[in-house]
């Protein structure tokens, strides 16, 4: 069992561990989200793995629903029993197979988009520590040669299913960020980068 802020998070069905530069951009982003002044507001934790990200938005903001996309059955089953284990009511959350967006419906719009792709280049394979490739699942982890090809595709289609002031958290490898800078000029999107508590470029916000 991990802790992720104030959650228990299980990671027995051999989900991703979350990891702590993620807690630091989901605290920075649960601050923004109790500032919006929505009746209802609407999240989605894609890449949602263990659903650490998404069931923290539960817990600590009432008036939340979030739809958890994964692409990988045992994340589903996972999501479905952290949920239960931080005692979320059915009615606030939606689990959802897919593949990126294929399965979400086109007229689904949300407030906050939060996601931690794989993003580790295959290229770099050689730098992963032993304990991580045998710990985590491989398709959490990798993204093509230069551990692109996620957030490319995100970038790509987030517009579609941002509200007008919706907002993108993205979790990112420090060295990706030129290029992912040149792939957001093309997509038309505003970005801010951020730093880590560690001192590194590794999660953006965008919006439309
Ligand atoms: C780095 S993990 C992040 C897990 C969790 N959000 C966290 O931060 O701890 C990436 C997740 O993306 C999922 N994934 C990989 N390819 C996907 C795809 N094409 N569509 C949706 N999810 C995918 C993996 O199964 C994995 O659970």
């Amino acid at each position: 069992m991990k802790r992720f802020l104030n959650c228990k998070i299980d990671i027995s069905k051999k989900v991703f561990a979350p990891r702590p530069e993620t807690e630091f951009w989901t605290k920075l982003a649960l601050k923004e989200i109790k500032k919006l002044k929505e009746k209802k507001i609407d999240v989605l934790d894609i890449f949602a793995g263990s659903g650490a990200i998404g069931i923290a938005v539960l817990k600590n903001v009432k008036n939340t629903s979030c739809d958890f996309v994964d692409v990988d059955r045992s994340a589903l089953s996972q999501i479905r029993i952290n949920l239960k284990i931080n005692n979320i009511k059915k009615r606030r959350y939606r689990i959802v197979k897919s593949n990126l967006f294929e399965e979400i419906n086109k007229n689904s719009l949300y407030d906050f988009i939060l996601a931690n792709p794989p993003y580790v280049a295959l290229n770099r394979l050689s730098e992963v520590q032993p304990n991580v490739l045998k710990k985590d699942p491989r398709l959490a982890l990798f993204a093509g040669k230069d551990g692109l090809d996620y957030i490319k595709r995100l970038l790509n289609e987030v517009k579609n299913h941002l509200k007008p002031k919706g907002r993108i958290y993205l979790e990112f490898d420090p060295q990706q960020k030129p290029e992912i800078k040149k792939i957001s000029g093309k997509e038309g999107l505003n970005l801010k980068f951020r730093k880590d508590q560690f001192g590194k470029w590794r999660f953006l916000i965008g919006w439309k």
